[in-house]
């Protein structure tokens, strides 16, 4: 399979700040690629760099077979990118909008009106069409931006946080879109924070951290490289967090970890559920009552936690903000 985008050694200064430090990226026609990383990782800034925006202080960069800095404007009719902040005119409708892109693509008046329309319909804004920008509320304006992106149909398609800020409902829309383009061959880059986006879209995820890929594989591949099964247990008085690690040892294939502020204790196992049946078998024998227990998988959340040493609130997860809300109340 051909490569629809290649990076080669992008860098990119701003005074002391190195936004991209040696950049080196590889996308595969008809996949798709997350850039995760932390806020300031250099995703925003190699988005940039491949869509013409910004030009580098040294590396390469080929697009759809273009190369990005010999010929920015070949490239442009080529791709679609869509920014972390919407870019659209606020004094036009959102049909105005999305006709006037078609219009600079050159595809003549009917079939640009055609295809707003169908965009429109496409991104659930038919009933806004009318209306001045101006109007629309944050989520609409992200949807007409993203839709403005898909206009010409480019085979490569930059978007830089698509979901961010929208709510539950559209970003399934959205991914399903996503879905769908790329089913049709469109290669996708996309930036996220989310770290569930990137577990259901991505055929490949690069991990960025200080303008460089740290990291680069499937979901599954990332997830092996923090390690296997664990066990994750939830006492109900604190004091019984000895007596349960004393009772777990022999189960664990690796350190024992204890949280006392959330009075859990989490084992590292390898046959995982055998293990967490033996796990509540030991403790019901030494009569530490148990509130809450659970196997885990290693998360995204934990591969980025231990390639970035970031916090993990710096990242979004659906799951996880759900479940630091339900222990908020148990306590
Ligand atoms: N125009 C600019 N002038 C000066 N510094 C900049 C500029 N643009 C980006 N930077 C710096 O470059 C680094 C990378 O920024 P970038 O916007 O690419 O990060 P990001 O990964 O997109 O972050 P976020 O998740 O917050 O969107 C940051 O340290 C940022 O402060
Ligand atoms: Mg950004």
């Amino acid at each position: 399979m051909p490569d629809a985008i290649v990076a080669e050694g992008l860098v990119k200064r701003y005074g002391q700040v190195v936004a991209l430090d040696g950049l080196d990226l590889t996308v595969p026609e008809g996949t798709v690629t997350a850039l995760l990383g932390p806020n300031g990782a250099g995703k925003t800034t190699a988005v940039r760099v491949l869509t013409t925006l910004l030009i580098p202080d040294t590396g390469r960069a080929i697009v759809a077979g273009v190369d990005v800095l010999k010929d920015p404007r070949l490239l442009r009719s080529k791709i679609g990118t869509s920014g972390q902040y919407a870019a659209v005119d606020e004094y036009l409708t959102g049909f105005e909008n999305l006709e006037m892109v078609g219009r600079l693509y050159h595809m003549g008046t009917q079939r640009s009106k055609q295809r707003a329309r169908e965009l429109l319909e496409r991104f659930r804004l038919s009933d806004a069409a009318d209306r001045p920008v101006k109007g629309y509320s944050g989520g609409m304006r992200r949807r007409l931006d993203l839709a403005g992106a898909l206009v010409a149909n480019p085979p490569v398609l930059f978007l830089d946080e698509p979901t961010t800020g929208l709510d539950p409902r559209a970003r399934l829309d959205l991914w399903d879109v996503m879905e769908e383009l790329v089913a049709g061959g469109t290669t996708l880059l996309l930036t996220t924070q989310y770290l569930e986006e990137a577990d259901r879209l991505a055929d490949s995820i690069a991990v960025i951290d200080h303008g460089k890929v740290i990291a680069e594989g499937t979901s599954d591949e990332l997830k092996s490289m923090v390690g296997g099964d664990r066990i994750e247990l939830t006492v109900d008085h604190v004091d019984n967090l000895g007596i349960a690690q004393q009772a777990l040892a022999g189960l664990a294939c690796g350190e024992i970890r204890l949280e006392p502020g959330l009075r859990r204790i989490i084992v590292p196992v390898d046959n995982g559920s055998q293990a967490l049946v033996d796990a509540i078998g030991q403790l019901v024998k030494h009569e530490v009552a148990i509130h809450d227990v659970g196997l885990r998988r290693p998360s995204l959340d934990d591969v980025f936690l231990s390639l970035t040493g970031h916090e993990a609130e710096e990242l979004v997860n659906g799951s996880q903000a759900a479940e630091l809300a339900t222990e908020g109340q148990s306590r």
